[in-house]
């Protein structure tokens, strides 16, 4: 599909998005340009000409649950963080002591739906530190009824003669063992009912030439999902798991060894939609998964790719 071919019309930002750099930081929501959507949906006319933008309003499909979410700062953890929020539920998220700036928008976000944030700068490569997370989040809400294992990092590498060890490590902790942790701390203080949401990716279904490692967790993420869903559906826990395509957030600019370049046609080509998703986009999902929407959903990941066909 070229890039210059007609776009489909839509109210989100859909191409051009501007050249930007974010590598050597974490990334920041706040230096996205254009923003991204975390907060409305996308609606349309009768005629289906008109493309329009309205606040997703929560009707307490979480009422009093308390919710902990790894990487909830920004991103799609930001808009799982706030719909939740609307949802009813009280929400503990941990994010990377550098992101302070995204980390305090989102509290306030959750704060203006009404409910309670608590928010944990920590390092979730430790695992003491996911102690650390379950613990504060029992210790404040007295209750755990969702765990959504969120955070991740990835650092392209195109020749895997060069790869680095180290950093295959380090993308293993961050997006794999932490979900271990995260996951052996919450499980005996939730109750039946309760759930588990894991982001896992296209990556893991097509892999990734430039992310080997990086893909690798993710599949190993969809197994996990898998597998865990067996062994806790006698309890009457639920897991389950979203696979984002091509979703506009800071991960996408802040990747190591990606070029600023590459941020200019993002999802138009890969994506039949023609464009990269809102985190808002895929953040519904997580919705129905945790919630009594998916009371029948477990073991399963929802694709949410804007149309990029996924093998397997
Ligand atoms: N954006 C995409 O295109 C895309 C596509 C497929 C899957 N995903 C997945 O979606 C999830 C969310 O990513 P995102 O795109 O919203 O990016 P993001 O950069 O907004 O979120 C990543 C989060 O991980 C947290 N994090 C990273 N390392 C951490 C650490 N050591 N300790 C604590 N927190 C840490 C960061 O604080 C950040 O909040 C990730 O699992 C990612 O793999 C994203």
């Amino acid at each position: 599909m070229s890039k210059d071919s007609e776009a489909p019309p839509t109210a989100y930002p859909s191409t051009s998005l501007k050249k930007q750099d974010q590598e050597g930081t974490k990334g920041l929501d706040s230096l996205l340009e254009p923003g991204a959507n975390w907060t409305q949906l996308e609606f349309w006319d009768d005629e289906g000409k008109a493309p329009y933008l309205k606040d997703y309003e929560g009707r307490g499909l979480l009422k009093d649950k308390a919710v902990l979410i790894t990487g909830g700062d920004s991103g799609i953890g930001r808009s799982v963080a706030i719909l939740m929020a609307r949802e009813g539920a009280d929400i503990t998220f941990v994010y990377l002591p550098e992101e302070e700036e995204d980390a305090k928008w989102t509290k306030s976000q959750i704060e203006k739906a009404g409910r309670q944030a608590q928010t944990l700068a920590l390092d979730i490569t430790k695992e003491e530190n996911c102690k650390k997370a379950v613990d504060a989040h029992i210790e404040k809400f007295k209750k755990l009824s969702v765990l959504v294992n969120n955070s991740a990092m990835q650092e392209i590498c195109q020749d895997f003669r060069e790869i680095d060890l180290s950093v295959v490590e380090k993308t293993f902790r961050t997006n794999v063992l932490s979900m271990f942790a995260m996951t052996k701390f919450a499980l005996p203080l939730m109750k039946r009912g309760s759930s588990i949401v894991n982001s896992c990716s296209v990556a893991a279904y097509m892999g990734n030439p430039q992310l080997v490692d990086y893909s690798s967790t993710k599949g190993a993420i969809a197994t996990f999902t898998r597998s865990l869903a067996q062994q806790q559906a006698p309890n009457g826990i639920r897991v389950n798991a979203v696979a984002p395509g091509i979703i506009w957030t800071p991960l996408q600019p802040a990747t190591k060894n990606n070029p600023p370049e590459a941020m200019d046609s993002l999802g138009v080509q890969e994506a039949p939609l023609q464009r990269p998703g809102m985190p808002i986009e895929v953040a519904t999902a997580y919705v129905l998964l945790a919630s009594p929407l998916g009371s029948y959903f477990t073991g399963e990941v929802i694709h949410g790719t804007g149309g990029i066909e996924m093998q397997g």
